[in-house]
Parts: C-alpha cells; structure tokens; sequence
C-alpha cells in the first residue's frame, strides 16, 4: 500500500456467522490523519454499529494479512491507479485479479483523500502493542493484534479495566496496592489488573488470585511462571478460607457463582478493603426462599420471578455495603448483548469521619424492603452479621 496512492480497501464475505457478529460483515480500510501522522482506520461494521481501530501503515498491512482468507473470504484495494480483488474459495484457494484503471475510471474515482479524524477511542490496554499474557492466552497474536475472533473478551477486558482504573484514581496514589481477585477462574481479568497496574499505571503491587479449581489455579501459575510476572501468585482456596497477609485494597469478584458474591463481599468487608467490585453470577437463594404469593403479578411467570430476585439480590448486597460502611454504586459492566450477567456493584470504604456518622436511612430501607418481600435473611446478611459487621445494635439504632 504506497501512501501516496491507496484509496481504500475492503474486506468482505465474512468466513463465519461468529465473525460476521463479532468482527463484523465487512471492514472497511482507509487513511486518516491523527496528530498530524497518516494511519490506517479499520471501520468494522458490527449489526448497526460501526467500531474503529487505526494502525501505522505496517500494522495495518499485517492485520489485513491476518483477516483475509480465514476471517474475510474477499478483499479489495483501490488505488488511484488499479483495484485488486482477493476471493477465497470456502476450501481456502485464493484468486487474486487485477484491473489497472482507465482514464474514464480516473476521473471519476476518488481523490486520496486523508481524513482528520484526532477523536479515537484509546483503550487502556490498546491493539497493536503486544502483551504477554494477552499472546499467551491466544488474544492477541505475536505482533501485538487482537485476533478477530477474540475481539469481543479483548474489549471486555478493556472495559473493566476502566472500572479497575476508575477505582485506583480514587485511592491514596503513593500506596502499594494489594488485590485480591476471588474465584478468578482463567484469570484473563486478574492478569489485565496486573498488567494496568504494573505497566500501565506503574503502581507497585502485590496480586492474589484465588479460586477453589486447583486445575485452574496451577493453569495460572504456570502462566505467571512463562512470563515471568512478578508479584503475582494463584492460591487453591474456598473464598471463606483465605487469609491475606497484609491490608487489602482492592478485592474483586467476578462472576463467581452464586453465593460465593455473598461471600466475597463479606470477607473483604471483614477485611476492611478500601473497594469492592462483585459482578455477580447465576442467583437462585432469593428466588427459590421468595413466596410466589408475596408478589403475584412477578412470580406467576417463571423467568420474572427469577430476574426479579436477582435483582432484588443485587439491590440488598449494595444497600448492605452502605450500610456497612462503603459508598455504593450498581453500574452497567458490560453491554447486554455480551451477556445478560451485567451489573457491576462498586463499594469504596468510606472514610473514618464519614463512617462515624452513618447514614441511617440504608437500614431503614433495607427494613422495609425485607418486610415488604416477606425476607428471611439472606446469605450475605448472615455472614455480616457471622462476622460481627451487622449488629442487633444497628437495628436498635432505629
Ligand atoms: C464463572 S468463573 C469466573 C472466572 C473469572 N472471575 C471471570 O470472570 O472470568 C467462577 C469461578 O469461581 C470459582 N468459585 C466459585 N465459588 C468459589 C468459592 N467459594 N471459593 C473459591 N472459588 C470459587 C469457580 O471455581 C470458578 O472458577
């Protein structure tokens, strides 16, 4: 592609439906100018949406050569002087033919045109600049490039680490940070916080994954081992079971099943973590204790008895981190169409002059809503109260 006379390129007649969902049903190629330097805009073209990644002229040749054939069955260059088309067959038999442009098509072809185009998303970990542990775990190829199919977890991945940044910025910026990720599984977000962390945000820490899996647990100690990483361990443990060595800062849970939130949460309350960030998973203790007959017009229909719960479930775990002691927030962790297990909960510690005069409205709620569901106490009220975080005299308060 010679600067000076590529017009655009086309990639087309995606390979899979997955492609067609996840890259897109073609991505168009063009120059623009960001900064005052040419790149090369990648538009993909997803359902009605349109997603943009720009590269410099060699990456972006790279990763067109990594999308033709097995992604993008047809490729077209325009140039101002000839358009080149790449078909592949279905068994992978590539014909290439060649047009050169006659003066009729000249004139009325587009001129080169370089568009400025300064306002790109910047992703946190960004394509293009390889990471290990995103080319050991297969996201990202050798030279840096999200690999088409991956292109869905490489995003969700920069999007919690947007939350996990989010939270940093409003801690102390001089402490070292000790995190602890419980029921971390594969751990692709565990090892993304250590690589914003450590490389991104420069911070000195010390990371803890922990899942009850020892299969998994020796997977990603394996994989701290191949790379190298440092200040990284993987601990086989149940949640309730581990002891932290030192204060923590930040305990994540993502999707860890169930109760074990409840659990999660729990502990790190105990352990007095400046934030807590739970994204729950599949919830069935409030659906399976609440009363069909409390809320008739819900529960007559399964599939809303069910989300009702869960998102009951969700509004007392926050209420109850206000209630003992965090600023709370339910945030959208992901869009819905990646998956419907989506809301994040957010807990920053409040500090000691604002936990010394509570607020006692949480409560007051959480009374009222337990009342009106017709609640027993659920799991995470239980292990507060086990751990003596909620207390009768609380109640006696009101
Ligand atoms: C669905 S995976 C989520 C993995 C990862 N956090 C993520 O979001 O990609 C849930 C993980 O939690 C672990 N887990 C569930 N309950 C646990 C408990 N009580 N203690 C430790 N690990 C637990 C499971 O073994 C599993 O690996």
């Amino acid at each position: 592609m010679q600067n000076a006379s590529f017009l655009k390129a086309v990639l087309s007649k995606p390979a899979s439906k997955t492609v067609q969902a996840e890259v897109g049903t073609r991505i168009d190629v063009r120059p623009v100018l960001i900064k005052q330097q040419t790149s090369y805009q990648f538009t993909h073209r997803i359902g009605t949406q349109e997603r943009h990644e720009n590269f410099t002229i060699n990456s972006a040749a790279e990763r067109i050569l990594e999308l033709v054939g097995g992604v993008f069955r047809d490729l077209s260059v325009h140039t101002t002087t000839e358009q080149l088309t790449v078909r592949f067959s279905r068994k992978g038999v590539g014909t290439t033919t060649r047009r050169t442009l006659t003066q009729a098509d000249k004139k009325s072809a587009a001129k080169p045109v370089v568009k400025s185009h300064d306002k790109q998303r910047q992703y946190l970990i960004p394509d293009g600049t390889p990471v290990p542990f995103l080319i050991q775990t297969g996201i990202m190829s050798k030279q840096g490039h999200v690999v088409a199919k991956h292109y869905k977890k490489f995003r969700q991945i920069n999007r919690y680490v947007e939350f996990i940044k989010d939270v940093v910025d409003q801690l102390p910026d001089d402490q070292h940070l000790h995190v602890v990720d419980f029921g971390c599984g594969k751990s692709y977000l565990t090892f993304a916080t250590h690589y914003l962390l450590t490389q991104t945000m420069n911070r000195s820490v010390t990371m803890v994954g922990l899942d009850r899996r020892a299969d998994v647990v020796s997977t990603c100690n394996q994989i701290v081992k191949e790379l190298a990483l440092q200040d990284i361990t993987f601990e086989a443990t149940d949640i309730a079971d581990y002891k932290p060595s030192s204060k923590v800062n930040i305990a994540v849970s993502l999707h860890a099943c169930d109760t074990a939130t409840d659990d999660a949460i729990a502990v790190a309350v105990q352990w007095q973590a400046d934030a807590i960030l739970a994204v729950p998973c599949c919830q069935h203790e409030l659906a399976a204790l609440l009363p069909p007959s409390q809320l008739p017009v819900i529960s007559e229909h399964g599939i809303l008895h069910e989300r009702f719960s869960s998102l009951a479930t969700d509004a007392i775990r926050a209420n109850l981190l206000e209630n003992v002691g965090y600023n709370t927030r339910v945030m959208e962790f992901i869009d819905t169409e990646h998956t419907p297990k989506n809301l994040l909960i957010r807990g920053i510690r409040r500090t000691s002059s604002q936990r010394d005069s509570p607020d006692r409205q949480y409560w007051r709620h959480f009374k009222a809503f337990s009342k009106q569901l017709a609640l027993p106490p659920l799991r995470l009220q239980k292990k507060l109260e086990e751990y003596g975080l909620l207390t009768a005299e609380q109640a006696e308060n009101e």
